[in-house]
Formats: structure tokens, sequence, C-alpha cells
């Protein structure tokens, strides 16, 4: 069975709470669940963590390669500043694809920036809780090939 990594980053865990108008009042657990929900259906095993911690993230994906198939991260804030979490993608062969609820590139322009992206599979963005989903269904497409 395929073993994939999912990582949400900081203040993610505020969701629900958390600037309603931007990412709306969906909560983590919500996430969490509809993406067990269709890891179960397609046979795969799935890992959740929420990091607010930049040494915590680059551990979890460099340790990745011994334990995942491939991750989905929600890089959150440190998407826009973390040559340290792009090091660790960069570094490792497991493939990552990037996710995010909001469109950024249709928000403040230091937003418009994913140092993520360029060693990233892809990147998906804007569609909100779909965002996830969306690239939980990319990384199973990628592994099945
Ligand atoms: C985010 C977008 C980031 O710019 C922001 O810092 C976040 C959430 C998103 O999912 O839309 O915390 O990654």
């Amino acid at each position: 069975m395929k073993k994939i990594l999912v990582i949400h980053g900081p203040n993610l865990n505020l969701l629900g709470k958390r600037e309603v108008d931007i990412y709306g009042t969906i909560t983590i657990d919500n996430i969490n669940k509809e993406l067990k929900k269709i890891a179960k259906s397609r046979n795969v095993n799935l890992t959740i963590m929420q990091s607010n911690h930049e040494g915590e993230i680059v551990e979890a994906i460099g340790e990745s390669t011994k334990k995942f198939d491939a991750i989905v991260i929600n890089p959150a804030a440190y998407t826009h500043t973390s040559v340290a979490i792009r090091d660790a993608v960069s570094a490792v062969k497991v493939p990552v694809v990037e996710v995010h609820l909001s469109n950024i590139y249709s928000r403040e322009e230091f937003r418009h920036t994913s140092l993520i992206a360029p060693v990233a599979k892809g990147q998906i963005s804007g569609f909100g809780k779909m965002s996830y989903v969306l690239g939980l269904e990319a990384v199973i497409g990628l592994l099945d090939k």
C-alpha cells in the first residue's frame, strides 16, 4: 500500500476561525476527514501532520524518503520565506505537491512568490478544500504511473 504524508504548515490549525473571509469556515479536521475518506477509497495509507515550526517540517520532509512515497504540503506562510523547506523538498526523491486554499497570486504581492514551487512536482492554489483533494489525487496519479 502506498504511503502519503500530508503536511499542514503554520497557522492552519486555526482554520475555521482565522481570516474566514479568505479561508472560509472550513476546519483542518474537515479537510483531514475528507482526505482520509479519499485515501481509504483509493487504498492508500495517509499520515497527516500540522506544525507551526519550520524545523519540524524540514525534518519530516528529510525523513520522508524512508517512510513515504509522496508528500502533499501546504507550507502556508513558509511558502514565501523558507529556503530550508525548499532545500528539504529538493533534497528528497519523494514527489511533493504544493497546495494552497487561497489563490496566492490574487493576494498581496509578497504571496506571489513560492520558494517551494520550482522544486515541487506541481502546485494547486485557490480551490479551498478542493486544493488538498486535487493535490492528493495528483500524487496518487503520479504513484500509479
Ligand atoms: C496559504 C496561503 C499563504 O500565503 C498563507 O500564509 C497561509 C495559507 C493558503 O493555503 O492559502 O497561511 O498557504
